[in-house]
């Protein structure tokens, strides 16, 4: 199938691409054609980390000859070990690091920063503890510079969206684990971006809430269609959610792998699919 005061962690002020809420082509970049349109391209990217200490400069290697493609509204999956540069790959598509050597553009167009057409979701959502669920997700869309008078609609709309609309009041907490990642995730979304990234969203969940979280992501996904790469180091997890899985290792891609399963996909159905079975013991040689 192919388918930052200081703003809120995941929500960085936009210095490249002031919104325009009254315009029909939100986030659109100048000269970005429909078609590309949230698709991303990395260009032989490379990352290397100094750290220096009194005696010497340490230099991490991060990523080295990274090039991938990712198409508009595709789903993809990076997974590799920890310490592989998955992290580090997401940074730099959010524009909160400027890589090394190399490049990377969405919608066709470079990035140089933070903006508007990217939101980034991480393992804990680090909310704001003193404002509501609410206005947390309002906050956002204050950084992000929408008008104040259309912000707290659009926050009760995507806090309708991940199934938290009996706790607009509520003080993060008041919430599980798992909640709390909901209005993580309403905050990412309610800024509309073409491009979501998801740094491992779950990853602090107990099983059943992480099930839960990603049949709900599936659901949203279908209903709002976006370029989503989200970084995970359960071959499962990958299986189940994505259109294409990239395997990182020692911060370069070894290899891309298609998931030719139709969406939608259940954790059962998966364990009974003769290609995922297949696919699921491929990449477990791979890691
Ligand atoms: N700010 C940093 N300074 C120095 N080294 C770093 C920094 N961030 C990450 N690294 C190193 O870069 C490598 C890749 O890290 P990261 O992208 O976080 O990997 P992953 O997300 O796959 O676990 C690791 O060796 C890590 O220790
Ligand atoms: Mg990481």
């Amino acid at each position: 199938m192919t388918r930052s005061g200081q703003a809120p962690p995941g929500m960085t002020r936009s210095e490249e691409a002031p919104m325009d809420h009254a315009a029909p082509a939100r986030g659109k970049a100048p000269g970005a054609d429909d078609n590309e349109l949230g698709g991303i391209r990395i260009h032989d990217l490379a990352q290397t980390y100094e750290r220096v200490t009194t005696r010497e400069i340490v230099r991490t290697h991060a990523l080295r000859n990274v090039n991938l493609d990712v198409a508009p509204k595709e789903f993809v999956c990076l997974i590799g070990p920890s310490g592989c540069g998955k992290t580090t790959i997401l940074k730099i598509i959010a524009g909160l690091l400027r890589p090394t050597s190399g490049e990377v553009s969405v919608s066709g167009k470079r990035i140089t920063g933070p903006g508007t057409d990217r939101a980034t979701v991480f393992q804990t959502p680090a909310l704001m503890p003193w404002r509501s669920v609410v206005d947390n997700v309002v906050l956002a869309l204050e950084f992000a510079g929408m008008p104040k008078a259309q912000r707290r609609d659009q926050a009760i709309h995507y806090v309708d969206r991940v199934g938290l609309s009996e706790f607009y009041d509520h003080y993060p907490g008041e919430l599980s684990g798992g909640m709390q990642q909901r209005v993580g995730i309403a905050r990412a979304l309610a800024i509309e971006p073409q491009v979501l990234l998801m740094d491992e969203p779950f990853g602090a969940l107990d099983a059943i809430t992480r099930g839960h979280m990603q049949s709900e992501l599936l659901r949203i996904w279908e209903q709002e269609k976006k370029t989503v790469v989200f970084v995970t180091h359960s071959i499962d997890e990958a299986l189940l959610l994505s259109d294409r899985i990239v395997v990182m290792k020692e911060g370069t891609v070894i290899t891309t792998v298609e998931v030719p399963i139709e969406q939608p996909r259940t954790r059962e159905s998966l364990l009974e699919h003769d290609e995922a079975i297949e696919l699921r013991r491929e990449l477990i040689e791979m890691l």
